[in-house]
This record gives C-alpha cells, structure tokens and sequence, in this order.
C-alpha cells in the first residue's frame, strides 16, 4: 500500500470494526483518531466538548491526522464529523485512499441508541439529530472516492469489497 487508507462516516458505520479487520487483511496498523487524541491530550472526547466546544475539537482533529497521515502508512478511523472541517478534507484528500462508509439511519440508531459517550447524541430527538448530521455531511462524505454500503452485505463480504475497491482504487492513482 502506498497510501494511507482513511475512512469516513457517519457514528455507527462500522469505522472501527471494518476498519480493524481491513489493516489486518493489508498487514497495516489500525488507528483511530478519537483514541489518539485522547491518548494525547489526556481527556475523553465528551469531556472536549463539554469543556472546549465543537471548534476545538475539530482542530484537534485536523493536527492528529495531519500527523498520523505523515507516517507510515496505516488505516486511520476518523471521528464522524472530521469531514466537517475544510483544512481536513483537503489533507485526506490529498494524503489518503478516502472511503465513505454508508449505512441507512435506522442502522446507525440501532448500533449507537445504547451509546453514552458520543456528545453529538445527547439530545431528547438522537434520530432526528442523527438525520440531520447525516444531511449535513453528505455532501462532504460524497467527495470519497469509494462508497461501501455496510448493511447490505455480511461483515467478511463488507471488507472483501473495501480491499477490493482500494486495490482498484491504488491502482489508478
Ligand atoms: C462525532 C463522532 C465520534 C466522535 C465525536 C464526534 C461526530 O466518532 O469523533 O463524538 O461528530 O459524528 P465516531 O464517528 O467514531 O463515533
């Protein structure tokens, strides 16, 4: 692999799973970037955006990936609104093999309702914060070059077709 692998979408995608299983098939390492900046800065993502707001959290998550994306190459986890942030989206853009990983909303509900740490979510109406998220997002989760449905298929036949379409995809760039 010549590039990094980043993947993109909505809480609830299947970014961490998929993604772990994806680097083990390719010999990577997996990384998450909620993970890594909580490693480095000590703190819980809630406890971010409790304390420092939305804004700060994005340039959190602007500066780690920027970092991770400069090492080896690996497959990167990014936080579902990472796409948000303009200065990121050029980075992965430039840096990686972005894949959007897509699920319908009533998927995403069931595989966070019982979710307490995402701050995003701590709302009377998860669903239609949910939605509107997602409305929000598509355009930017769009920009990826590869689209990979993750309830359609069983969870092997999901990553047999991400290897897929990044061998595909490496091999045109
Ligand atoms: C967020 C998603 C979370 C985490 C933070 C914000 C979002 O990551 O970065 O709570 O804005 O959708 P996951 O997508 O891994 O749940």
């Amino acid at each position: 692999m010549r590039q990094a692998i980043v993947l993109v979408g909505m809480m609830g995608s299947g970014k961490t799973a998929l993604g772990r299983q994806l680097a083990q098939r390719l010999s990577l390492p997996f990384l998450d970037t909620d993970a890594e900046i909580e490693k480095a800065t000590g703190m819980r993502i809630a406890h971010i955006f409790e304390e420092q707001g939305e804004a700060a959290f994005r340039g959190y998550e602007r500066t780690k990936i920027a970092k991770l994306l400069a090492g080896e190459p690996c497959v990167l986890s990014t936080g579902g609104g990472a796409v948000m942030d303009a200065g990121t989206r050029e980075l992965i853009a430039a840096k990686a093999t972005v894949i959007w990983l897509k699920a319908r909303l009533e998927t995403l509900l069931n595989r966070v309702s019982k979710d307490k740490n995402r701050p995003l979510l701590k709302t009377d109406n998860p669903a239609a914060k949910l939605q509107q998220l997602l409305d929000t997002r598509t355009p930017f989760y769009n920009e990826a070059p590869i689209q990979i449905e993750t309830d359609v298929k069983g969870f092997e036949e999901t990553v047999e077709a991400m290897l897929k379409a990044v061998q595909n995809h490496q091999n045109t760039v």
